[in-house]
């Protein structure tokens, strides 16, 4: 039910790596499902990186071999006599060391972009290494000198290292694509889930109206019609006696009843009263309707007070909704569930967040045994707004509703600054 703004500071190379560094061990997903995707990604970026840092070192392994043989070699005697066999054997063991070292040195599993250029440094003089050994066995050089070695232990460590180099760029970019190929399945299926929300909340809001049609309405409609055609019947002529005014009193009064209580009870459900001149009257007349044996207290922080200024249009109707409807189902919880004495309504402004809060000292629940229902109805509709909701039972007694969604206008830079 969380979601906070995302930064959007530039990243360091080093940064872009670990973003994207496979699950570490320590963070290894629990689920079957996610385990096996795990491994999958192992083994990709396992393979990427061997194929990638294999076919660099490779191909400059055989290039550098076929240049020897028969470029160098037509100016340099000593190096006619060389078999091009023997140049291959060496560059083609380097190659296959630098493969098997990064494989052990498991370079792919490396939790930073050091530890990635550590293991790297490794693997390639270890590649470096083997050719210069294989060149010794196989007779590319009868006798070494220090500054042919040191070239040969160079050339072989650098071709090793751009060849690394290349293989964990590879495997980079892969994880790239990777992580935007889940991201953007992910926020599929969240629109796909927001609309389900949507259109589970209009169900139900057409589910109360409808029930308060038929039943609650409707029937006292029929009595009062009744009452209406009885008198209508006995009366036809002939003036009405005090018992049928008296009847007649009683139909207006129902007709009253179901005008003052019904129907502005449907009313209210679609559009709370008040709405369209701010939160806090429309929470106010919320308030109207607690028993006056409950007592009640209104907090509105002073920020909040200049947000919801009619004047503006910093808080957008549907915002304005959002905060109703958590005060509405806070106190219907506390009423239905809590048996309260008193309760406190909190309209506060945070950042760029609003915070309604809902508390009372009722007897509040175990947190272990709670099926939440409306709160996570109402929860689901928070977090397709960035919000979130959290309920929670009161140290000593009682329940607190707490919500906190942003505002866009705050977010926006537009609105009143808080002090
Ligand atoms: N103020 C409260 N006091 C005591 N218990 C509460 C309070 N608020 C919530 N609860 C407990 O948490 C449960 C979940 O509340 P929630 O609002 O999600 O569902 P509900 O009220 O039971 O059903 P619905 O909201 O769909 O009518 C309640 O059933 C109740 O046990
Ligand atoms: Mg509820």
């Amino acid at each position: 039910m969380t979601s906070g703004p995302s930064s959007t500071r530039p990243q360091s190379v080093a940064s872009r790596f670990a973003a994207h560094v496979p699950v570490p061990d320590s963070r290894r997903p629990v689920g079957a499902r996610e385990a096996e995707e795990w491994a999958q990604d192992v083994r990709r970026d396992r393979t990427t990186l061997l194929r990638g840092a294999g076919v660099i070192s490779g191909l400059y392994g055989l290039g550098a071999s076929v240049q020897a043989a028969y470029i160098y070699a037509t100016y340099l005697s000593d190096w006619a006599d060389v078999p091009v066999v023997a140049r291959l054997t060496g560059n083609a063991l380097a190659v296959v060391m630098l493969v098997v070292a990064l494989a052990v040195l498991r370079v792919h599993r490396a939790p930073t972009l050091t530890a990635v250029g550590v293991r790297c440094l490794v693997a390639s003089v270890a590649a470096a290494l083997i050719r210069v050994a294989s060149q010794t066995v196989t007779g590319v050089y009868e006798h070494w000198d220090a500054a042919t070695l040191e070239a040969e232990l160079l050339s072989g460590f650098s071709a090793a290292l751009i060849a690394c180099a290349v293989g964990v760029r590879a495997m980079v970019l892969v994880r790239e694509v990777r992580v935007g190929a889940r991201a953007a399945a992910s926020q599929a299926v969240d629109v796909q889930h927001a609309l389900h929300a949507l259109q589970q909340e209009e169900v139900r809001v057409r589910r109360a109206v409808a029930e308060g049609l038929h039943s609650s309405l409707q029937q006292r409609l029929v009595v009062i019609v009744a009452g209406l055609d009885a008198f209508l019947r006995e009366t036809p002529g002939r003036p009405i006696t005090a018992s049928e005014l008296t009847s007649l009193q009683e139909l207006r009064d129902d007709i009253d009843v179901v005008r003052e209580q019904d129907v502005r009870e449907m009313s209210r459900l679609l559009y709370p009263d008040q709405l369209e001149i701010g939160m806090t009257p429309a929470v106010r007349q919320l308030l109207r309707r607690v028993p006056t044996s409950i007592a009640v207290r209104l907090v509105v922080g002073p920020a909040m007070r200049e947000l919801d200024d009619p004047t503006s249009e910093w808080l957008s109707e549907p915002e304005r909704l959002l905060a109703v409807r958590v005060v509405e189902e806070g106190l219907s919880n506390a009423l239905r569930h809590g048996n309260p004495t008193s309760l406190e309504v909190g309209l506060e402004r945070d950042g760029d967040m609003v915070v309604v809060r809902v508390e009372d000292d009722g007897a509040g629940f175990d947190p272990m045994l709670v099926h939440a229902s409306g709160t996570a109805r109402l929860g689901e509709r928070l977090a397709l707004v960035g919000g979130r909701l959290d309920l929670t039972a009161r140290a000593g007694g009682g329940a607190r509703l707490e919500a906190r969604f942003p505002v866009a206008a705050l977010r926006a830079g537009r609105g009143p600054s808080q002090g």
